[in-house]
């Protein structure tokens, strides 16, 4: 079973993906996580984010690997344990120019259609239902608006003891939204055959119910 999970900033997919995968017993793998892997990588080693040549030899010399300690799923980048690292607002700022790169892109998308070869899975990001498993069984676009998208990014910040103006949070959202749906090669868009949530008034348990009853419809 290949399920793909696509959406914007703050809709709610990471975590809507993670226990749906836990619920079908399947493995869930974040893409996002992989692009922010590669800018922290570029970050601390002072490479130019412009230069797409650059990170492009940079992914090709960059293990990354998903680690599934019990529930958590730990991020490592050649070995060292990246998963908190990768979401501080400095990666989250950078993260969309790492991604707008074709060829970064094509070497992100080879090795997510490696790890989806051989198992069942569950796998989040911007471009999967169109570039990386095109044949899922079940493509899904969650979406919210742009206010709840800002209050739960909030939330996540606060957590992680960070104070930001939401109407600055908005701004980020937007300008990530854009550069996500507006680049060249795997931009962000509804297909076709998406099966579109809103998320907006929902609950995490209300979504995935609702995926499990799409699921288990056909
Ligand atoms: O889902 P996220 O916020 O962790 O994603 C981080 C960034 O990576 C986001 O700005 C878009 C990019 N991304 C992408 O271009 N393609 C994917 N499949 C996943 C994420």
């Amino acid at each position: 079973m290949k399920i793909a999970i696509d959406g914007p900033a703050g809709a709610g997919k990471s975590t809507i993906a993670r226990l749906l995968a836990r619920r079908l017993g399947i493995i869930y793998i974040d893409t996002g996580a992989m692009y922010r892997t590669l800018t922290l990588k570029a970050l601390r080693q002072g490479i130019d984010l412009n230069n797409e040549n650059e990170l492009y030899q940079l992914i090709l010399h960059t293990d990354i690997d998903f680690f599934y300690n019990g529930e958590e799923q730990k991020v490592l980048c050649d070995g060292e344990d990246v998963t908190e690292d990768i979401r501080k607002p400095e990666i989250t700022a950078h993260v969309s120019r790492v991604a707008s790169f074709p060829r970064v892109r094509k070497i992100m998308v080879e090795r997510q259609k490696r790890m989806a070869d051989k198992v069942s899975v569950v796998m989040d990001g911007r471009d999967i239902g169109e570039c990386v498993l095109p044949d899922a069984d079940y493509k899904f676009f969650l979406t919210a608006s742009i206010e709840e998208r800002a209050e739960r990014r909030r939330r996540e910040l606060i957590a992680q003891g960070y104070d930001i103006d939401l109407d600055r949070l908005k701004e980020e959202i937007k300008k990530r939204d854009e550069a996500d749906a507006s680049r060249e090669v795997g931009a962000l868009k509804i297909l076709e055959d998406s099966i579109v949530i809103d998320t907006s008034h929902m609950s995490i348990e209300e979504v995935v119910d609702n995926m499990m009853k799409i699921i288990g419809e056909k």
